[in-house]
């Protein structure tokens, strides 16, 4: 059903926006707001092997759950960002329900604007062009070592070191600086 709807928008995606238009104006992509279910977020934050000094980077985190189940079950900090000011809002109330407010931070901003070099796992839920467009950034710029872990979409080219399939639901891990096994 998720993938159903997924796949509706990104067609949809494709048949409104003309091709030139993600070239020259890449800020303006936006995925649209689809949580990710909590199971497949615990699988997500244990794929990538989540430990208390992780800094737990979500590329458009939405009501925040995942840097907010990364504080709370493993002691992380975390980064949320997200374009959509009533996401940041949701996320903050919430982090502050679960007790987590003085290991994470949300704000409102554009994943293309964002520095994330200090982040030593990212997750993203994003759209597959959006994926694509920050692949080579985050080759670049996170440290050896820092994980990524995507939700439904992979990243393109560069081929993950594992996957897992929760409930019919697809997520990815790559290692930073690290040869595919
Ligand atoms: C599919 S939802 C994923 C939410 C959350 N990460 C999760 O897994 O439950 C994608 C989120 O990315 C946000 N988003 C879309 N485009 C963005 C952009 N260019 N910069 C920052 N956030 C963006 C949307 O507002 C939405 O909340």
């Amino acid at each position: 059903m998720i993938h159903m709807m997924w796949l509706t928008l990104v067609v949809l995606a494709g048949l409104i926006v003309p091709s030139t238009y993600f070239t020259q104006q890449e800020v303006d992509i936006h995925a649209p707001y689809v949580t990710t279910p909590s199971p497949v977020v615990d699988a997500m934050l244990e794929l990538a092997r989540t430990r208390k000094n992780d800094v737990v980077y979500d590329l458009g985190c939405g009501d925040g759950r995942i840097v907010i189940a990364a504080a709370k079950h493993y002691g992380a900090r975390g980064v949320g960002v997200d374009i959509d000011p009533e996401r940041i809002h949701e996320a903050r109330a919430n982090a502050k329900r679960e007790g987590v407010e003085s290991l994470v931070r949300f704000s409102a901003q554009n994943v293309f604007d964002m520095d994330f070099r200090e982040a030593t796992l990212v997750t993203m839920y994003l759209l597959p062009d959006m994926h694509r467009k920050l692949s080579p950034r985050l080759q670049r710029d996170l440290k050896p070592g820092a994980r990524i872990v995507t939700h439904t979409f992979d990243l393109g080219a560069w081929k993950p070191h594992q996957s897992r399939n929760i409930n019919g639901e697809q997520i990815f891990l790559w290692r930073v600086g690290t040869q595919r096994q």
